[in-house]
């Protein structure tokens, strides 16, 4: 089989909307008998596909590029989305994030448009919790980013603020440093070392700056990938800031000396709280005009106990520390 990622490499914008377009309206007037239907692995069973269960599924946040898709909806939850439709083909929302070609592995930057659907899969509908809202905004059609591949299937990515890039479209104010903006990686492929290795190629894509930017807030498992790199890379220690944009001294604090000061801990009851400790710095505010605003989910993502327990380590009684 051969995945849209492969086969559909030169996948034009305006082409795939125009197309969406006039199958979401003929859709409306579909008889039941011309109803279409698709298979979809999860359910071992087939959606009907119908003026009821599909969508326009817009692609990206940004006013520069319109990008439509009609997206299949899950029976009886119409928050979930199964499958979409590519160049006349309905796909599972598995089969798109497949590939069959054994060199796109590890980091690969994304370039085609099937690539910025898959980075749209990732971060606004396959970890997206049920009845909550994704962890990120929907990235803008120039999102600097790069796709993780492994064993033939699409499993993280992080994005990149470069420096000199506009911070929003409300603003003349630009980036004064690359930042590392979103990172994520599936749930059912995390702690085996693939966030490390995206934060180590963020950095090292980056010699000859002298200071790199980590969006904030953190998360509290980001909070934990830093702190091992940091460890292992203490040349890095003195380059890596958590930043608010645009990054200018003021909205940068340095992560490995906060990581020493206990300037991420977390209790119970703060995980509840959208506020946590050392949130004194994010600026709501501003954050909400960036487009890619880290949720308050990835915000409270929850370390566990166990694994946090060094790391919390000024927080010792078992309920000041993260449970699952
Ligand atoms: C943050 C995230 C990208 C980390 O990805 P990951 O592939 O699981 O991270 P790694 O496997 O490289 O972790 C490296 C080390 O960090 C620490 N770590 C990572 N996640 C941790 C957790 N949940 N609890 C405790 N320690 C953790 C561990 O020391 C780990 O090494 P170990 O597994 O050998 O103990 C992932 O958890 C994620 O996608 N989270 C949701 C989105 C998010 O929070 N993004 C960041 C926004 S700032």
């Amino acid at each position: 089989m051969v995945y849209p990622v492969d086969h559909l490499p030169y996948l034009d914008s305006s082409e795939l909307t125009s197309t969406s377009e006039q199958y979401l309206s003929t859709l409306q007037t579909q008889s039941v008998a011309q109803h279409d239907y698709k298979w979809i692995e999860t359910f071992h069973s087939k959606v009907e596909v119908t003026g009821h269960n599909v969508s326009r599924l817009l692609l990206f946040e940004d006013n520069q590029l319109d990008c439509i898709l009609p997206a299949l909806k899950a029976p009886g939850d119409h928050a979930q989305v199964v499958a979409l439709r590519l160049n006349g083909k309905w796909w599972s929302v598995d089969d798109v994030l497949r590939t069959t070609n054994k060199s796109r592995n590890g980091l690969v930057l994304v370039q085609s448009l099937v690539e910025r659907v898959i980075l749209f899969l990732l971060s606004q509908v396959v970890e997206k919790p049920p009845e909550e809202e994704a962890l990120f905004s929907p990235h803008s059609s120039r999102e600097h980013a790069k796709l993780m591949w492994s064993n033939g299937e699409a499993v993280g990515f992080y994005t990149i603020k470069q420096k000199g890039s506009l911070c929003d479209g409300c603003t003349s104010q630009s980036y004064l440093l690359p930042v590392l903006d979103t990172v994520l990686v599936r749930s059912s492929r995390r702690r085996s070392g693939l966030g490390l290795q995206m934060l180590e190629d963020f950095c090292y894509s980056f010699p000859t700056e002298e200071v790199l930017g980590v969006s904030s807030p953190l998360s509290p498992s980001m909070v934990a990938v830093c702190r091992k790199f940091l460890q292992k890379h203490e040349e890095l220690r003195e380059r890596l800031y958590e930043v608010e944009a645009p990054g200018g001294w003021a909205q940068r604090r340095n992560i490995w000396l906060s990581i020493q000061l206990g300037r991420y801990p977390f209790s119970v009851d703060e995980k509840n709280n959208p506020m946590l400790p050392g949130d004194s710095m994010k600026n709501e505010g501003h954050n909400t005009q960036c487009h890619n605003k880290k949720s308050q989910d990835a915000r409270q993502e929850a370390v566990s106990s166990e694994d946090a327990g060094d790391f919390y380590s000024t927080q010792k009684t078992p309920a000041n520390r993260l449970a699952h």
